[in-house]
């Protein structure tokens, strides 16, 4: 990401050894296992830095906000071993997924224990903000179960609208970028309108990363860094933002040679791929996507310019920003 969050980063990492050492004595291991080994993948750890940055941000040491930043990142791996498992994904982070490498059994409870320990590791924290921390996460956790659902009954719709695309990406995937933040704003004992601004600005960058996410799925230009299949989302007919201009911006011919493309089922995968990206490069869908993607981090900065705080500190947090946008994993 950027240099100057580093040292952030540096102590994200330490505590989540700590945690990460703790899991090795629990048992059963099958249950534990795939919790350790989807947190040692790696990642860009996008939602603990969030919280650690917003702490700092507002005036407290970000250790402070050290328990948020591995509540939703355990919530986020969680969310990650389910998802693979609803889009029946065998890459995550360039190596197999959960439900690969063990067993679907074994991928639904291992999630399922590392959402409540999610919840868990807030116990620590300080009486008068356990109860607003534990509340925006609360309803984020929920948002995020609905924006999935949406996702997988997509799939199967014909006609999904823009404006639905973005309800569901913003509950599947935004909302959880500005609870980060928000998270972070509470440990450091901010007021409730600070607290608004900087969930806001999150909930903003959060749609264009997820828009990001959609682009990069189909034309990551390094697929061993990015870590997912290529074209997982065409292989299962997400109705993601490229696929919805296609059809906006198709003639009749493109238009019927992608609905005929849709069609192809998943043992001709390759074949499928390869057509609907032909159109969506006939039809200069990258480049739109990367302006709607710009058009949310320009949303999400007039939150940030909207605070009152450190100034130097905002600057760095819309470098961050602006990373996040032109990242190629
Ligand atoms: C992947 O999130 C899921 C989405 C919401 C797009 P990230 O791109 O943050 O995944 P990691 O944690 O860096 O692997
Ligand atoms: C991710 O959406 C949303 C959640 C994990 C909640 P995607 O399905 O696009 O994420 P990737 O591409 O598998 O990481
Ligand atoms: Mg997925
Ligand atoms: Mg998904
Ligand atoms: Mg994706």
């Amino acid at each position: 990401m950027i240099q100057s969050y580093e040292p952030l980063l540096a102590l994200f990492h330490s505590h989540l050894e700590k945690y990460k050492s703790g899991l090795s004595t629990l048992e059963p291991e099958e249950l534990y296992a795939p919790e350790n080994y989807i947190l040692s993948l790696g990642g860009k750890r996008v939602r603990p830095l969030l919280a650690l940055i917003a702490c700092d941000l507002f005036g407290a040491p970000p250790q402070r906000a050290l328990n948020a930043a591995l509540c939703v990142e355990l919530f986020h791996n969680f969310s990650l071993i389910h998802d693979d498992i609803l889009d029946q994904a065998p890459l995550r982070r360039n190596q197999p997924t959960v439900h690969h490498k063990w067993n679907t059994n074994i991928a639904i409870l291992s999630g399922d224990v590392m959402l409540v320990k999610a919840f868990d590791v807030l116990q620590s924290e300080p009486a008068e903000q356990m109860i607003p921390l534990w509340r925006v996460f609360t309803k984020t956790a929920i948002e995020v179960c609905e924006g999935q659902q949406w996702d997988m009954n997509f799939e199967q719709e014909a006609e999904v609208s823009v404006e639905a695309y973005l309800k569901m990406i913003t509950y599947k995937t935004a909302v959880l970028l500005g609870c980060s933040l928000r998270m972070g704003a509470i440990c450091a004992g901010a007021g409730e309108a600070a607290q608004e601004a900087i969930y806001h600005f999150g909930k903003h960058l959060g749609i264009a990363f997820q828009l990001l996410d959609d682009k990069l799925d189909a034309f990551a230009e390094d697929a061993e860094a990015f870590g997912k299949q290529t074209g997982g989302d065409i292989i299962s007919n997400k109705k993601t933002f490229l696929l919805l201009k296609a059809f906006e911006m198709a003639n009749a011919g493109q238009r019927k040679r992608l609905q005929e493309a849709l069609q192809i089922k998943a043992d001709k995968a390759a074949e499928k791929v390869q057509l609907v990206k032909t159109i969506y490069s006939e039809l200069g869908i990258e480049q739109l996507v990367q302006q709607e993607a710009d058009l949310h981090t320009s949303k999400a900065i007039a939150y940030l310019h909207a605070l009152n705080v450190n100034n130097d500190k905002k600057v760095l947090l819309e470098q961050f920003a602006g990373a996040l946008l032109n990242r190629s994993v």
